[in-house]
């Protein structure tokens, strides 16, 4: 006999550079359930701009071309989460330097984000998930049993392998952090019952151990 698992959503919601991704990706592990990277699905778009020639900034432009756009998720073999723009797999593309502004962009655009919105609520009905995001626990999923947000600790740069120096790296990233929050369309914003993920003075592994405290104890087990 066994006994049906209930389904729940952690949202973990906070800028680039807070290890996020790292977190939440052990944390799904250790929980056994999905872990939703919904970054990758702007930056999908934001890869298919950049092949058209399309400015990321002209929202009437970017919106015009949305028909045009299928975005699909899968899960591989090993569990990673591949991104597919109009059947084509973009897992890598979605990951170049220049590829982060055209997703900062495009995601302020509104009918951006309404375009992406049934493609994550779907994961989430379908699948117990953590999905770190932005909006997560504010907009995409405003029912997550356990909403987290995290402070930026690592201050490793999430465009390694890039030519441009340091200093100017981590600008651009505070300038897209500075955007993503200060948008119209669904800003980065704590939700008001969200749990503060402080990792400011923490190791990995306490970061972790902290996230799934605030999970276990949400989730009634
Ligand atoms: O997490 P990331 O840096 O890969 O996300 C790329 C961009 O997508 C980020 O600058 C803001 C946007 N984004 C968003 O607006 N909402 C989300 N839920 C996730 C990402």
């Amino acid at each position: 006999y066994k006994r049906q698992e209930r389904q729940y959503a952690v949202a973990i919601d906070g800028p680039s550079g807070a290890g996020k991704s790292t977190l939440a990706r052990a944390a799904a592990e250790a929980l056994h359930i999905l872990y939703v990277d919904t970054g990758a699905i702007y930056r999908t778009i934001g890869v298919y701009m950049y092949r058209h020639d399309i400015a990321p900034t002209d929202a009437p432009a970017v919106t015009a071309s949305l028909p045009e756009i299928t975005v699909a998720l899968r899960y591989d073999e090993e569990g990673l989460q591949r991104m597919y723009l109009n059947g084509e797999d973009v897992t890598k593309e979605i990951r170049l330097p220049m590829i982060s502004k055209y997703a900062s962009d495009v995601s302020a655009i509104p009918e951006v984000r309404a375009f992406l919105m049934e493609l994550q609520r779907s994961l989430a009905r379908e699948h117990s998930v953590i999905m770190d995001g932005r909006d997560i626990g504010t907009v995409v999923l405003p029912d997550a049993e356990v909403k987290t947000r995290a402070r930026r600790r690592f201050l490793e740069l999430e465009q390694r392998g890039t030519p441009k120096p340091f200093d100017e790296v981590l600008r651009d990233m505070e300038q897209r952090d500075y955007n993503d929050t200060h948008r119209a369309a669904a800003p980065l914003r704590p939700a008001d019952d969200a749990i503060m993920i402080d990792n400011t003075d923490m190791d990995f592994a306490a970061s972790l151990e902290l996230l799934l405290d605030g999970i276990r104890g949400r989730v009634a087990s």
